[in-house]
């Protein structure tokens, strides 16, 4: 320091350097001063030797060595200040290191705080905005009376339901008049029974083998087809079961209701139960047995009518076991009055003795009376009626020619029906099993027999 390190005496120490607060060093330096002061006055009119010269000498160096000992300890002093104050600094220093990664946060947060302030603010302008346009619009109408109820005026229920009641019963009278004007088909066999007190033999279904060949019954001994042939057969085991030998004419009303078709069949399946069977071709106006067997003659039925052939020699065998025919020979021009030839009854006995059935196909009684004739030597006359255009008026005159020729053995067939589900036989019972006829309690029990 200035005090300690100054060389020339006379000069005065720098106040400058003492601080305002130090009272101590000031008052000391001021007396060391003032010392000096009066040394150098001293001086003026003395020397060095002067006594209170040496005195001011040794007061200043005694003086002198206090302030610079109160100096050196000031220095200590203010050297352990500065070690704490760096200290500190270096303590606040580590507190604002912190300082960033707080911040970043502190930023995030306010982001995310504008963010949805200015989502708030947004959002309460335009629901303020709506409601000043909700406001805005006018309703174009005002109500003036709140509704209220006095009960149902409309739909009137009631009325609504008399009048479909109405249609309805409308509707199902059209339906039914047509149907029965224009549907007056026999469709089923239910349907004929219903219609009919004659009995009901059996219905043969529609065949998709017929096309080929008219004898369907020996293809598929499992078929429906054959099965309802079958049944047939078993019913008219009850039919004139006097007979030894029987005699049974197929005939219908209209042609091509399949007489011929049945016939073919009945004689077949007749012949496949082990009867000797005879099949004769009497519809001398279409023969179609022929056809039907794919076989020809030149004679037949119409040479023996005439008497220019015997029965014997007309008599010819079929590719079936047990089954011969008698076909139409030449058709004549004048076939229904040939019919009428005595020489008819003499085909019938002679079958009668050497056949245990006689099959007899003749024309359709609608157009030709013949099977009328033939019909007084038959013991079972079938009328085949067609499912496809059987109309329900055929059943009366059937019944007429029933009662007109008192007729014991007569039978309905109803052909061509659509095939059914397999259970529909065992439904009506016939068809499966001896004995569980059709026929069988109409009527017929005088001349019936179960066997
Ligand atoms: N159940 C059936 N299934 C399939 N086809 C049948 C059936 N019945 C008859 N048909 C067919 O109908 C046609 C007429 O049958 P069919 O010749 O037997 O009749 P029809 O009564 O003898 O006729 P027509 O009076 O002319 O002699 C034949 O082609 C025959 O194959
Ligand atoms: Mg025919």
């Amino acid at each position: 320091m200035a005090v300690g390190d100054s060389k020339d005496d006379k000069l005065l120490p720098p106040s400058f350097y003492i601080g305002n607060d130090d009272d101590y060093l000031r008052s000391s330096i001021n007396e060391l001063y003032s010392m000096q002061m009066s040394r150098n006055r001293i001086l003026y009119g003395a020397t060095e030797a002067n006594k209170g010269v040496g005195q001011l000498d040794q007061t200043m160096d005694l003086v002198k060595k206090n302030i610079l000992i109160y100096i050196t300890n000031s220095k200590k002093g203010l050297r352990l200040a500065i070690e704490d104050i760096n200290k500190q600094i270096e303590d606040y220093t580590n507190i604002i290191k912190t300082v960033p990664q707080t911040q970043r946060g502190l930023v995030t947060i306010q982001r995310k705080l504008g963010v949805n302030e200015k989502m708030y603010i947004y959002l309460l302008e335009k629901r303020a905005n709506t409601i000043i346009a909700r406001a805005g619009i006018l309703p174009e109408t005002s109500i003036i009376e709140t509704a209220h109820s006095i009960g149902i005026t409309k739909p009137n229920k009631q009325k609504i339901l008399y009048y479909f009641i109405v249609v309805a019963v409308t509707f199902a009278l059209i339906i039914i008049f047509f149907r029965v004007i224009f549907f007056s088909r026999i469709e089923n066999i239910i349907e004929l029974k219903r219609l009919t007190k004659l009995p009901v033999l059996g219905e043969i279904i529609l065949s998709t083998e017929a096309n080929q060949d008219y004898i369907v019954v020996d293809k598929d001994p499992k078929a429906q087809v054959t099965e309802s042939f079958r049944a047939i057969r078993t019913n008219m085991e009850y039919m004139a079961s006097d007979a030894d030998s029987k005699v049974i004419l197929v005939t219908s009303y209209n042609p091509g209701e399949g007489k011929t078709f049945c016939s073919v069949n009945l004689a077949t399946i007749f012949a496949k139960a082990n009867k000797k069977v005879l099949l004769l071709e009497m519809d001398l106006h279409k023969p179609k047995i022929q056809k039907a067997l794919n076989m020809s003659s030149d004679i037949g039925v119409s040479t023996i009518l005439i008497g220019k052939t015997e029965i014997s020699s007309t008599i010819l065998p079929t590719g079936i076991d047990n089954l011969s025919v008698i076909l139409s020979g030449p058709t004549p021009p004048n076939a229904s009055e040939i019919i009428l030839s005595k020489q008819l009854k003499e085909i019938f006995d002679y079958g009668r003795r050497e056949f245990d059935y006689i099959i007899v196909d003749t024309a359709p009684i609608g157009l030709i009376t013949d099977a009328l004739v033939i019909m007084k030597n038959a013991d079972i006359s079938l009328f085949v009626l067609n499912a496809k255009y059987a109309k329900k008026e055929v059943i009366a005159i059937a019944e007429e020619i029933v009662e007109n020729n008192k007729l014991k053995n007569f039978g309905f067939i109803l052909n061509g029906v659509k095939r059914r589900r397999a259970g529909y036989y065992y439904n009506y019972g016939y068809g499966y099993g001896k004995g569980y006829g059709y026929g069988y309690g109409y009527g017929y029990g005088n001349s019936e027999k179960k066997s």
